[in-house]
């Protein structure tokens, strides 16, 4: 069943059907200022903090058609008829009600067509001059149009329902205090919720605890503070008795639950519009009062939505292709790489199934989704790279949890109770830091910031002092070489990639193993760049004896283990009982380079025999059912499900990646399609999810919903996705003095075009496939001459390039 389409040249997706299987939501803003938005209009919005700036309340996990919202109530006053301009709450049936819900970059439009009135309205957070700027208001623009011959008399309520604490846990359960600290009060077209407590965060500075709802552009003539008193008793969001009744009261909230309820009268004759702005936010009278003389010109909105627009489209056109696949295209052009900003912006801290609790980034998290947008964005990148370079410790590991108040040379680490006990992590994992590498090699080859390798960046904790980013990425190898099992290969620790997978200080972790193979050969080359022989030896002679250490104790003819228990017990053995096939193991084996040729083909053929469906590869089968605690701690999920053999599909990326190395791009494509949210458009009533974006995993066949997909946007799906893609079947290889192109593509693809601006230049590719080739590159020509080998040198490239490669 399909509920929508994509409109690419406006890059958006529409739903045209708004009873969606779940509310497909969109993200406004930045936890600077934060808003999420579903289709009919549900939502929440915080200021600084997912976890304690919660402005407005959303209740998670709450059936659909019970969810507050950012509503507009429209009421006829001739007839009495009223809905909403979202479909949700009010729900008219759908032979009168037409709606639409373009949900773009950054902005979220809802326009519905009842009774002759036409409204739209344009829900955004301005964008001032950058994503991380404080902007402190959301805007809802409306439109009222008249499509009929007869003048329209109509009322036009907002709703908006405030938390009592900004704090989303404390505002749900702690109502003995929380419902008593709040009251409303109106003044010229404002109504403002005034909080006894003043909440404190952001480094111990105190914000404002008023918010308020102000009405640009219309008069205000009744309002509403109180939540009970608009609804009147044993009613819900779909009839409140002030709408019915058809006017808003002005009863305040005095205690309870305080609502921003403006009410104002609309007439509209025919053909006219009628446009006026809502603006939520933070602050007192005086700060509302402000916008209300702003947004009453109406050029003021406008010009903030264009500006909007032209930040996201001007990132997003920075790679845009054009191959036979449009569920491809809208992927790479636009999809996962929007996708990709809101990982790398809003790491895990909140979405409809993510409550914000989480206040700081995951350190391996955060250093994978940087990858996602370096190819759009190298400098946004770098930033938030040095971040977290600055997170890692002197040891050389990276501190599993990064506070979103961390300060570098300051810090607690989980050496110490006080981290231990406001993060939950207690010891140190073995992967994190690993992921600098790849991170921080794809940030240099896209921007030739070669000197990046020395810039000075402190360590996390107290004392830790500073060194270069070259030293930090040593100093990460020494923690792995540090963290030894007495079979010469890296331990699990606290958890490796896979959070369940439990190994131990004496247990060993294949997929580590295989990260820091892949570290050693990306340091090597570094430091030869860098001239420093002595760093490059030791690193290839560390990787071979490594090797050589992976080969005795992890290899099998056909497959590679995923881990040794600190007992000696294999994991993922051809011989194990349960998960005996392990996809990370495989892909990364590959990925790392230790995995090349016949055997390369080998354990890629043999995850395709025992782990690929239809609808993704599992990351391991069969599930655990019997061995779990405290090893295989996946065995708490159902199995098919989540990293108890359900498609991960953050593993997805990393499976393309291989099958493009090893040059299966029939395969990699398969794979690619299997994943692709937008491949499923026409299939939404069984994968539930929007269909724009990747969700953690898919529950596999061991479910009786195989197919169904979960936990939607914050996930590293969106960067590993948006590398299987730009990396591996595109095969874009910027290097540090050039570019090769090397695509690895299903063999009827006779072509394929690349715009891509690398390094502030304009590279026009077109990929020529005359002979069916799935990888290889005959010859390359630049601006109509062939050069030597495939390797485009940047100093060849001028301002406009056309460039040829023929497979
Ligand atoms: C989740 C976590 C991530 C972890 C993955 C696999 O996505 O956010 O850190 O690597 O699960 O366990």
């Amino acid at each position: 069943m399909q509920y929508g389409y994509f409109d690419s040249e406006k890059r958006e997706y529409v739903i045209t059907r708004p009873d969606t299987p779940q509310p497909w939501a969109n993200y406004l803003g930045s936890p600077a200022y934060g808003a999420i938005i579903s289709n009919n209009a549900a939502g929440y919005s915080f200021v600084r903090s997912g976890a304690d700036g919660r402005l407005i309340r959303y209740r998670f996990n709450e059936l659909n058609t019970n969810l507050p919202g950012r509503y507009i109530y429209i009421r006829d006053d001739k007839t009495g008829d009223y809905w909403t301009n979202s479909w949700q709450p009010v729900a008219k049936p759908f032979d009168e009600f037409i709606s639409e819900c373009r949900h773009g970059t950054a902005y979220t439009t809802i326009k519905s067509e009842y009774k002759n009135i036409l409204s739209e309205v344009d829900y955004y957070v301005p964008h001032s001059n950058g994503v991380r700027d404080n902007c402190e208001r959301e805007i809802w623009r409306v439109k009222i149009t008249n499509t009929g011959d007869t003048v329209r008399e109509l009322s036009a309520f907002s709703y908006a329902e405030f938390t009592n604490l900004g704090n989303y846990e404390q505002d749900m359960v702690n109502l003995q205090y929380s419902m008593f600290i709040s009251r409303t009060e109106y003044k010229d077209n404002i109504i403002v919720q005034h909080l006894n407590e003043n909440t404190t965060h952001d480094g111990g500075k105190t914000f404002g605890s008023h918010r308020f709802l102000a009405l640009a552009g219309a008069d205000v003539i009744d309002c509403c503070g109180d939540r009970e008193m608009f609804f009147g008793s044993y009613r819900n969001y779909g009839n409140p008795e002030a709408v019915e009744k058809g006017a808003a009261g002005g009863a305040h909230a005095y205690n309870g639950n305080a609502v921003g309820v403006l009410q104002s009268k609309i007439t509209v004759n025919p053909g006219e519009t009628k446009t006026f702005c809502y603006v939520l936010g933070e602050g007192n009278f005086d700060a509302a009062a402000v916008w209300v003389k702003d947004y009453a010109d109406p050029a003021k909105a406008e010009t903030e939505l264009c500006e909007l627009k032209n930040y996201w489209h001007g990132k997003l056109n920075n790679l845009v292709v054009n191959t036979p696949d449009e569920a491809f295209n809208h992927e790479v052009n636009t999809w996962n790489a929007y996708q990709c900003f809101i990982t790398f912006t809003w790491s895990r801290a909140a979405s409809l199934i993510y409550c914000g609790q989480r206040n700081g980034y995951g350190y391996r998290d955060t250093v994978q989704d940087i990858q996602g947008i370096i190819h759009l964005d190298s400098a946004m990148a770098k930033d938030l790279l040095k971040f977290m370079l600055s997170a890692q410790v002197s040891n050389g590991a990276g501190l599993p949890l990064v506070k979103y108040t961390h300060n570098a040379g300051n810090e607690d680490t989980p050496e110490d109770a006080s981290y231990r006990t406001t993060t939950g992590h207690t010891h140190w994992r073995s992967d994190d830091a690993l992921w600098l590498f790849p991170t921080v090699d794809k940030y240099i080859r896209e921007s030739g910031d070669t000197d990046f390798l020395d810039e000075m960046i402190t360590f996390a904790e107290t004392d830790g002092g500073e060194g270069t980013v070259l030293e930090h990425l040593k100093r990460a190898l020494d923690f792995s070489f540090d963290n030894m099992t007495d079979k010469g290969l890296p331990a699990g620790l606290e958890a490796d990639w896979n959070d369940c997978l439990r190994t131990g200080r004496y247990g060993v972790s294949s997929f580590v193993s295989f990260q820091l193979y892949y570290a050693l050969e990306i340091f090597a080359n570094m430091a030869a760049f860098k001239n420093k022989d002595d760093l490059r030896g030791w690193a290839i002679d560390k990787r071979k004896t490594l090797g050589e250490a992976i080969d005795e104790y992890l290899k099998e003819p056909d497959r590679y283990l995923r881990a040794i228990t600190e007992e000696g017990l294999k994991i993922g053995s051809a011989e194990s009982d349960e998960a005996s096939i392990w996809l990370n193991a495989q892909s990364w084996a590959v990925i790392s380079g230790k995995a090349s040729g016949d055997y390369a083909q080998t354990i890629l053929g043999t995850v395709n025999k025992n782990l690929n469906t239809k609808y993704g590869v599992k990351l391991f089968a069969p599930p655990f059912t019997k061995f779990g605690m405290p090893v295989a701690r996946m065995i708490l999920f159902n199995p098919g499900t989540k990293e108890n053999a359900g498609i991960f599909s953050q593993s997805q990326g990393w499976i393309i990646q291989a099958e493009s190395k090893a040059g299966n791009g029939n395969r990699a494509f398969e794979y690619y399609t299997h994943a692709n949210p937008c491949a499923y458009n026409d299939k939404a009533e069984m994968r539930r999810l929007e269909p724009y974006v990747h969700g953690q995993f898919i529950e596999s066949d061991y479910s009786p919903y195989f197919g169904r997909a979960n936990v939607h946007w914050l996930t590293g799906t969106a960067s590993t996705m948006m590398i299987g893609a730009v990396e591996g079947i595109l095969g874009i290889h910027p290097q540090y003095d050039g570019i090769e192109f090397d695509p690895c593509i299903p063999s009827d693809w006779k072509g394929l075009t690349i715009d891509k601006i690398f390094r502030g230049k304009k590279l026009r590719v077109e990929v020529i496939n005359e002979t069916g080739a799935e990888k290889g590159v005959k010859h390359v020509e630049l601006n109509g001459a062939t050069l030597d080998g495939t390797v485009i040198p940047f100093d060849k490239l001028g301002g406009d390039n056309e460039i040829k490669i023929y497979m």
